[in-house]
């Protein structure tokens, strides 16, 4: 199967998801990591979302994929996407929740959407302050599902 439609947060160093990378590389006729990176940042960080740059690169230019290689990159993937919506949720979104009297009870990551179920009466407001810290720190082109548990 295509790693096209696994949308996915490829570089969480940049926030750059597999949709824009498609579009950019075959937009852009990009043909290697560092044109890549010079595009969109994409892969000129840590480094660690490198081979799955290298994966949409073969699959746009038609090159075979070891399928070895895509289960690695979706294990590091799906664990670095919640790793960094986790460390977004520790460092900005907690700490505006205590001021409004809310909590987050659960998290749920897969692909490019993020589930957060609020403490009991949370309200409009928690929603919100989850919502432009998940979208402004980690991806603009996450799906952040926020809300209260009285409306689960
Ligand atoms: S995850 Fe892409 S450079 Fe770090």
């Amino acid at each position: 199967m295509s790693s096209e439609s696994r949308a996915r947060l490829v570089c969480r160093c940049r926030g750059v998801a597999s949709p824009r990378l498609f579009e950019a590389v075959r937009a852009g006729a990009l043909a290697s990591v560092a044109e890549v990176a010079k595009a969109l940042g994409a892969g000129g960080g840590c480094g660690l979302c490198q081979p799955e740059i290298e994966e949409i690169l073969a699959e746009v230019a038609g090159r075979p994929v070891d399928p070895g290689v895509t289960l690695e990159n979706e294990a590091i993937c799906r664990e670095e996407t919640r790793a960094a919506v986790e460390r977004a949720i520790a460092r900005s979104v907690q700490p505006q929740l205590r001021g409004v009297g809310a909590r987050i009870e659960a998290l749920a990551v897969d692909g490019l959407r993020v589930r957060v179920r609020l403490s009991h009466g949370a309200g409009p407001e928690a929603a919100r302050i989850v919502r432009d810290a998940l979208l402004r720190d980690v991806c603009a082109d996450l799906a952040v599902d926020a809300s209260d548990a009285a409306d689960a």
